[in-house]
Formats: C-alpha cells, structure tokens, sequence
C-alpha cells in the first residue's frame, strides 16, 4: 500500500505533482508568448525548463510566479488553486523565485538583502501586532539569525556587511538563493542560475541546488547549458514559441526530434541573428 490514492486518474497525496498548470496563455498584442496547454511539476524533483531564446520560458515564469497576468488559463500548488496570486502571497503559500537578472539591491548590505525577503512574507508586522514588541524582537533576532546562517551556507558571511553592489556575477546569484531560501520555499523556481556565472563557480551553485532539494525543496529552473541539464535534472520540459514540445527525462527531451529542431533552428553560431530570425518567424 502507498500513502497516495488516484482520483479520476489523478494522483494524489505524496505522488501527486507539486505543481501543476492547464491552459495558460499569455499575449503580446499579437504574439503569443505563451500557450502551455499541459505542465507539472513533481515533488522533489529537479525539473528543467529549456528552449530557444524567445520560447518563453520567462514569461511564463512570470505567469506562474505572479509577477505578470496570464490572459488565460489555472494553476496549483500542492492542490491548492493560486492562479493570479500576486508574489508576496505566492510566497507565504511556499512558491518562490529568483531573476535571469538579478535584482539584488546594490546599496544594502548582503545581510539587509536577505533579511528584505523575509519581511512582510511570514506575517511579522501581523506577529507584531498580536503579541506586542518582545515577540516581534524575538522574530528579527530569529530572522538575522537565519540571515547570517544563509550567508554562511553560500560562503557569503564574511561580505554580510558590505554592500551588494561589490558582488561579482555568481555571488549575486548565490545572494539571490540565500534570500529565497530566507522564505523556506516549497517550490523555488531559478531563472538562468547559471547565466554569468564564471565557470569555476557553476559546480558550486550546482552542488547548492542539489543540496537544496536534498533539504526538501523542488526545484523548477530555466537553463541553456544541455551538460548542465542533463547532469543535473530528473526531469525536462522543452517550450518553442510559446507551448510545450516534450517532456519527460533528459535523454528522452533531448533525443526528441521536435527538440532538436527547435534547437537547430535557433541556436546558429551567431545568436543574435537567430533570436532575430526567431522573433520574425513568430511576428
Ligand atoms: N513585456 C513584453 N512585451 C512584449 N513582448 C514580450 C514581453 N516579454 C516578453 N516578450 C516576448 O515574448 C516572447 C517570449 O519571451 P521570454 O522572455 O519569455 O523568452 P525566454 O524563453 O525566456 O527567452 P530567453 O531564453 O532569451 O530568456 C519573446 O518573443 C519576447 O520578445
Ligand atoms: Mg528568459
């Protein structure tokens, strides 16, 4: 026996996907950017989200994320409906995001970065409110504590106090991780990590987002780099031109024909040009 039962063909309980979406839509006066009929994501997995540039693998991400408003179309997290939710409610529901550029701000300090995620997502003002100052204290000193620990998780802490604009590249993304994980998120969801990071630094931000799932968190990124993919992810979705081509394993994903054509039809050795001949074909 399984702690999971099926209803109407859908599983539930532990094997029931963490995230699931149908029918979303999303339009750019005449282009559609997104159209995914079908997508989920299963608990505990690394799941990559791959495909040409322009397929829309960020907006969508912003769909689901709150941070744009889909023209069609639902989605769940863990069985609970939270179409439309803005970030910050998304966020107390345990879904969490991080920028393909980073939005870190450059005049606070590492550790203010961090503590920022934390306020106003887990209810502190309301904790305030309820049970006066002394437990509202015993909550920053919580959340400075966590800070600190965060930092130190990816090797930050020696920096907390210095502004985040002297970060290279890859700290930035390791401070975004920090302040996303300050949320305890269920469900985080990486836009390109990896872009920009020095190569000697990609094993290192591999490592924490392997170990981030081993703590229990699922894990939705988006990612051009197939070696990075392949090593990394239990599962893949491909989108082109706004819907979903395959998805399933990375060598199933990635020996798909409709995947390697809509790689060789965008990814020439100059890339702009391809984008550019992408976005015509799309117009
Ligand atoms: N705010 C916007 N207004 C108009 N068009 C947009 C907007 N945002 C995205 N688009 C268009 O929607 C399409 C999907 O873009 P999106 O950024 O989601 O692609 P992507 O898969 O993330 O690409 P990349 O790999 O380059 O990051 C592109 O054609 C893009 O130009
Ligand atoms: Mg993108």
């Amino acid at each position: 026996m399984t702690t999971s039962s099926t209803t109407g063909g859908a599983p539930t309980g532990a094997d029931a996907p963490l995230l699931t979406a149908r029918g979303v839509q999303r339009k750019f006066g005449g282009l559609v950017a997104v159209d995914v009929e079908e997508f989920h994501v299963r608990r505990g997995t690394i799941t990559a989200l791959i495909g040409p540039n322009g397929a829309g693998k960020s907006t969508f991400f912003n769909l689901l994320t709150g941070f744009d408003r889909a023209d069609a179309g639902s989605w769940q997290l863990d069985g609970r409906t939270v179409t439309g939710l803005p970030a910050y409610r998304l966020a107390q529901q345990g879904m969490v995001r991080t920028f393909q550029l980073t939005r870190s701000l450059a005049d606070l300090t590492l550790e203010e970065n961090v503590l920022l995620a934390a306020r106003g997502q887990r209810g502190e003002r309301l904790a305030g409110a309820l049970f006066g100052r002394a437990s509202w204290r015993r909550q920053e000193a919580d959340n400075t504590e966590r800070a600190r620990e965060l930092l130190a998780r990816f090797g930050l802490e020696r920096m907390a106090a210095e502004p985040a604009g002297v970060l290279s590249g890859g700290q930035r993304k390791l401070l975004e991780m920090a302040r996303a994980l300050m949320c305890e998120p269920r469900l985080l969801l990486l836009d390109e990590p990896m872009a920009g990071v020095n190569p000697r630094l990609v094993e290192t931000l591999l490592d924490h987002i392997r170990q981030v799932r081993a703590d229990g968190t699922t894990i939705l990124f988006v990612e051009h780099d197939m070696d990075v993919v392949a090593g990394i992810s239990d599962d893949v979705v491909c989108m082109a031109f706004g819907t979903v081509l395959a998805t399933g394993s990375p060598e199933q994903v990635m020996r798909d024909p409709e995947v390697i054509d809509a790689y060789l039809g965008s990814d020439e050795p100059d890339d702009d040009a391809a984008t550019a001949a992408g976005t015509e074909r799309r117009a």
